[in-house]
C-alpha cells in the first residue's frame, strides 16, 4: 500500500506540500543507506553516485517529456535556475518581459533586476481577469521577448493553460515556466506545451529534497545562453591536467562544480516511488481530494480564493474564514495537527495524493472544532 510510505496519522494531517513535503519511507531509508556508504566513500561509491545523478536527469526528462536528459541541469534551487536564464539571454534596451503580478518573488525579482539593462517588466493582475491566459497574451507587444509564468500560482493555486500560452509564444516570444507548484502533481509536457525554459524544485510535489533546482532548456537554447559560472564539472571533457577546455554542450554546462549527491539520492528515491504508482494515478487521486475539499470548505461557508473550475486548479486550495484573522487561525491549525501555510489573507491547504480517506474526512470537522473554541 503506497499510502503506508507516508504518515497516515489522523492527528497530523499534512496539507502543506506547496511549502515543504514530507519524504516517503523509501526515501528516508535511502538517506540512511547513503550515509552508511559515506562511512567508506570509495571510488566505487562515487561511481554509483554519478550513476544516480544521471538517472535523476533521465527520470526528470521522462517526467517532463523532454527529448533528452542532456537538456536537464541539476542546480541549487529554482531561483538559481531562473537566474541562469535571465542572465544568460542577450537583452536589448527596450525589451520587455510579461508576467503575472502575483508571481512568486523568484520569478519576478530576477526579471526586475534586468531594469539596469533597459529591460522592463509588464505585470498582469490575474485577479482582474476572467480569462487569465488571454490577459497575459494581450499584454504582450512588439517589444516583448519573454513570457514567464508559474504553472500554478503559489498563493491562490490558479493553474494556467500552458499549452495555450506556449502556442501563443511559439512564433515570436520565449516561454519560461516555473513549475515548482505543478511538477509531481499535474502533468507537464515541455514539447506539447512548447516551453523554452522550465524551472522547478525538489521539495514540493515531488516529495524530494529542499535546496535542489531543476532546469530544462529547449535544445535550440542550450548553447546560446551565455555562461555565467565556471568550474571543472561543466566541461565537455573533464581532465584536471588540461589547460585548455570547452564547456559541455549539454545542460551540464550550467552545473559548475560538484553535484549534490545526497539530494540526487533523495530525489531519485521519491521519483522512483512515484513512477511505481504512475504520475497519472497521482494526479487523479489529488484531483479527487481537491474536488472534495473544495466542496466541503465551500459548504462550511468559507471564502475560497482558488478558482471554482477544476480545469484551473491543481493541488492548492486557499481560503479564509469570514471575520477571522488567517495568520492566527493558521497557527491554531498547525498546533492542532492541520499542517498548512498562510499566504496573503488566506490559509493555504495543499494535500497530496496519498492522504487517506480518514484524514480527508477529518479536515473540515477539525476546522469546525477549532473555530468553536
Ligand atoms: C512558484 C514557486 N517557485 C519557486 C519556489 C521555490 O524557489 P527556490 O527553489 O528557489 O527556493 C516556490 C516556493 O515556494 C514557489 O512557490
Amino acid at each position: 500500500m503506497i499510502t503506508k510510505q507516508f504518515n497516515n496519522d489522523i492527528n497530523l494531517i499534512h496539507l502543506n506540500h506547496a511549502r515543504l513535503s514530507p519524504w516517503p519511507q523509501c526515501t528516508r531509508e535511502a538517506v540512511i543507506h547513503f550515509s552508511q556508504t559515506m562511512q567508506y566513500a570509495t571510488p566505487e561509491h562515487a561511481k554509483q553516485y554519478y550513476e544516480t545523478e544521471q538517472q535523476v536527469r533521465t527520470k526528470l526528462a521522462h517526467l517532463l517529456h523532454a527529448p533528452s536528459a542532456d537538456q536537464i541541469a541539476l542546480l541549487k534551487n529554482t531561483s538559481e535556475a531562473l537566474s541562469i536564464i535571465a542572465t544568460g539571454l542577450e537583452w536589448r534596451t527596450g525589451d520587455n518581459i510579461v508576467l503575472p503580478l502575483q508571481e512568486f518573488p523568484s520569478n519576478r525579482i530576477v526579471w526586475q533586476a534586468l531594469e539596469k539593462q533597459g529591460v522592463h517588466c509588464i505585470f498582469v493582475d490575474l485577479n482582474c481577469h476572467d480569462d487569465p491566459e488571454k490577459a497575459l497574451m494581450d499584454a504582450c507587444n512588439i517589444n516583448t521577448r519573454l513570457l514567464t509564468v508559474s504553472a500554478v500560482q503559489y498563493s491562490d493555486g490558479l493553474r494556467l493553460d500552458l499549452a495555450r500560452l506556449g502556442q501563443f509564444c511559439q512564433q515570436h516570444l520565449l516561454f519560461c515556466v516555473d513549475a515548482a507548484q505543478q511538477l509531481g502533481a499535474y502533468p507537464i509536457d515541455v514539447q506539447a506545451m512548447q516551453i523554452d525554459f522550465l524551472v522547478s524544485c525538489g521539495h514540493k510535489w515531488l516529495c524530494g529534497p529542499e535546496g535542489m533546482g531543476i532546469l530544462y532548456i529547449h535544445e535550440s537554447w542550450l548553447n546560446r545562453l551565455q555562461l555565467q559560472h565556471y568550474g571543472w564539472h561543466m566541461l565537455k571533457n573533464i581532465d584536471f591536467e588540461q589547460q585548455t577546455w570547452q564547456a559541455a554542450t549539454t545542460a551540464q554546462r550550467f552545473e559548475c562544480g560538484s553535484s549534490n549527491t545526497l539530494n540526487n539520492q533523495i530525489l531519485h528515491s521519491s521519483l522512483s516511488l512515484f513512477e511505481t504508482i504512475s504520475f497519472k494515478a497521482i494526479t487523479q487521486a489529488l484531483t479527487e481530494h481537491i474536488d472534495y475539499l473544495y466542496a466541503e470548505l465551500q459548504a462550511a461557508g468559507f471564502e475560497i480564493a482558488t478558482p471554482a473550475s477544476s480545469e484551473q486548479r491543481a493541488g492548492i486550495i486557499s481560503f479564509r474564514v469570514p471575520e477571522k484573522d488567517s495568520s492566527v487561525l493558521c497557527e491554531h491549525f498547525n498546533q492542532q495537527g492541520l499542517i498548512c501555510s498562510q499566504r496573503g489573507d488566506n490559509i493555504r491547504f495543499s494535500p497530496h495524493f496519498y492522504l487517506t480517506e480518514e484524514q480527508l474526512n477529518a479536515i473540515v470537522p477539525r476546522i469546525k472544532q477549532i473555530l468553536s473554541h
